[in-house]
């Protein structure tokens, strides 16, 4: 959801690195994660100044570009995908703390219990210029300075509050998710957070110090960072990071890491969008998440931290996840069943955990987030583990909440994912998830080693094909331009087809805000046939002729059903397939591979084709309207 900066440093006050720019260009790098208003404050003497706008960052950088310098030391933004309150300037972040508006504090995540807070405040004289949740806060912790500076016998709002204690004070009566950053006139130095189910991390520079909802926020100049934990209070100034639990007592052992991304990896590198870029990184993304895993003919997963014995004494297998990643999870189950010969069960995790799972200590749990922080998905762990299972994730992002939650984490490593619409971590999970669907199976003795010799062969080859399907995408960015005026885009899949018919029916949705309904084949007499008119556009998703003989003569026989009712097909099918040709109005070859594997390329040319059409009418297809990257709120 929302992203967040905090800068604290001695950056001299010259036009283009102010603490403000500094806070502006993280806010360009995380404008991903919401962008419906965005705001800053810095120090201004001894008041706040704030600067707040409805719309892109672009708008905000425009108004603040124009100030006179400050002398601040400190500066926070916000990047916001709203809940509280539609995208206006006074719904836009920071918000104004105290009666004075001495305080600002930007908020990312839902205060569940804001409403008898707001009452309690309003009673008490507190103005609310919002119609958020987030300006509750604001006003609680600057209350606690005041009483601070009361306590401590000082004036209002004078030097002697501490930041740090006022928000502590304050997390003990928030429910909810949050990560809040302050900044106080009466703490001139300093940015403090905190954070309950939400994410934030830490840079350290020198002489410098950074806060952000994800490393992207500083990886332009420092790439070591400290994780923040869970129900912690981080107080960062030029010089020092100090961390504490909400109940007080100093945090030692926080973690501190190198980034390994790369900074080109949050540019678009000539292409015309983050999404374009991303669709054709998958080749080397592919080979990233498969590299280094074969050891002396074994099958080496080191993150794996869960006992061997234990891996051979599960009887089910939950996949839980939402959207593209629960897609990924769908496409995997038909491996992982057949491989390992273990149910597995997928379920979008907002379902999970509501409906009372049958889960004990003999179920595995794979909880698949490229960002580690979707709190449906997070919530689906934590439920399970209180149930006992075991949990592993597969997940992109380093030092995020749910790999750190779980018993075990795999890394995609298909580095950043800027654009909203997820393409490569969506073949980094399902590459990961293969990976340990065949460990599983080496562990548990399904199969000789030399059985998954020849499969991680033939998984190491993928790469290759991936980048043949690539290099043939002019065929479907012609497609999708002569289609731009597509108001409705079925797509039909069978077996691992089906979940690659869902997703490329989610990417065209999210992107070309198109009506698409992805469906299995087979389930077409049964209803949605009926939606088949002349014209209608059909992507079908060919099973490999090589495999199951029925399951590809089955779809054979739907592209004729659907023809022979005015259906303009167009045809996904392996190279050297020609019995497709006849009813086929379109053509798309993708290369030979195992059937199991298949997902990793005919979901390709139908990310091609949503961002294709995208662009041809025009959207933002990195930032599609109402979508944010990181779903940190349930
Ligand atoms: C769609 C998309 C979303 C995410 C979903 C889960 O293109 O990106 O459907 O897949 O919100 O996100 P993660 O994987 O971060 O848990």
């Amino acid at each position: 959801m929302c992203g967040i900066v905090g800068y604290a440093g001695p950056r001299p006050s010259s036009p283009s690195s102010r603490p403000v720019d500094v806070v502006l260009a993280g806010l360009a790098r995380l404008e991903y994660r919401g962008y419906d208003s965005a705001g800053v404050a810095v120090l201004d003497g001894d008041a706040v100044r704030i600067d707040k706008r409805a719309g892109k960052l672009a708008n905000l950088r425009e108004e603040v570009a124009g100030h006179e310098e400050s002398s601040s030391q400190v500066a926070i933004g916000h990047t916001r995908w709203a809940t509280h309150g539609a995208p206006t300037d006074a719904n836009a972040h920071p918000h104004r703390g105290g009666k004075h508006g001495e305080l600002a504090l930007v908020h990312n995540g839902i205060i569940e219990n804001f409403a008898p807070l707001k009452a309690e405040l309003v009673a008490e004289g507190y103005e609310f210029d919002s119609e958020t949740d987030s300006e509750v806060a604001a006003h609680l912790v600057a209350r606690e300075m005041t009483r601070l500076a009361d306590e401590a016998g000082a004036e209002e709002g004078a030097a002697g509050a501490d930041l740090t204690e006022a928000m502590r004070r304050v997390v003990s009566r928030l429910e909810g998710a949050f990560t809040l950053l302050a900044v106080d006139a009466a703490a001139p130095d300093r940015v403090v957070a905190a954070r309950r189910n939400s994410p934030l991390v830490v840079g350290l520079g020198e002489g410098e110090n950074f806060l952000g909802s994800d490393v992207a926020a500083f990886i332009d100049a420092t790439k070591e960072a400290l994780e923040v934990g869970q129900d912690q209070i981080v107080t960062v100034t030029p010089d020092d990071v100090a961390i504490i639990g909400f109940d007080g007592a100093p945090v030692t052992d926080a973690k501190r890491y190198t980034i390994e991304w790369d900074t080109t990896a949050a540019q678009k590198g000539g292409y015309p969008s983050f999404m374009a870029k991303e669709i054709h990184e998958q080749a080397s993304a592919v080979a990233d998440t498969l590299r280094g895993r074969m050891e002396n003919g074994r099958l080496h997963l080191d993150e794996m931290k869960i006992d061997p014995a234990l891996l051979r004494s599960i009887d089910k297998i939950v996949v839980v996840a939402c959207g593209t990643a629960a897609n990924a999870g769908s496409v995997v189950k038909y491996a992982i069943e057949h491989w390992c010969r273990i149910p597995v069960e997928v379920e979008l995790a907002h379902e999970f955990r509501y409906r009372d799972p049958v889960v004990t200590e003999k179920t595995l749990v794979i909880a698949i987030s490229q960002s580690g922080e979707t709190m449906d998905t997070l919530m689906a762990v934590r439920h399970a583990k209180e149930q006992g299972a075991k949990v592993v994730a597969i997940c992109n992002t380093r030092g995020s909440t749910i790999p750190r939650e779980s018993d075990a984490a795999l890394y995609l490593n298909v580095g950043p994912e800027i654009a909203v619409a997820s393409t490569k971590a969506y073949l980094g999970q399902i590459g990961a998830c293969y990976l340990l669907g065949l460990y599983l199976a080496q562990e548990r003795g399904n199969f000789f080693p030399e059985e998954i010799a020849e499969i991680m062969h033939d998984l190491e080859g993928l790469p290759d094909k991936v980048q043949a399907v690539l290099d043939n995408a002019a065929q479907v960015e012609q497609l999708a331009h002569d289609m731009a005026d597509a108001t409705s885009v079925l797509f039909l899949g069978r077996h691992v087809g089906y979940p690659t018919a869902m997703e490329g029916a989610l990417k065209l949705k999210e992107i070309a805000y198109i009506h698409a309904e992805g469906f299995a084949a087979g389930e077409l007499k049964h209803g949605p046939i009926a939606l088949v008119d002349e014209g209608q556009p059909v992507f079908i998703i060919v099973p490999s002729p090589r495999g199951r003989d029925s399951l590809h003569s089955k779809v054979v026989s739907n592209i004729q059903e659907i023809r022979a009712r005015g259906a303009r097909t167009m045809v996904i099918a392996e190279e050297g397939d020609t019995d497709v040709e006849p009813y086929a109005d379109v053509v798309i070859r993708v290369p030979a591979t195992r059937t199991l594997f298949a997902p990793l390329l005919t979901i390709i040319p139908l990310q091609i084709f949503a961002c294709e059409l995208a662009t041809a009418k025009g959207l933002d297809v990195d930032q599609p309207r109402n979508l944010a990257k990181s779903v940190t709120v349930e």
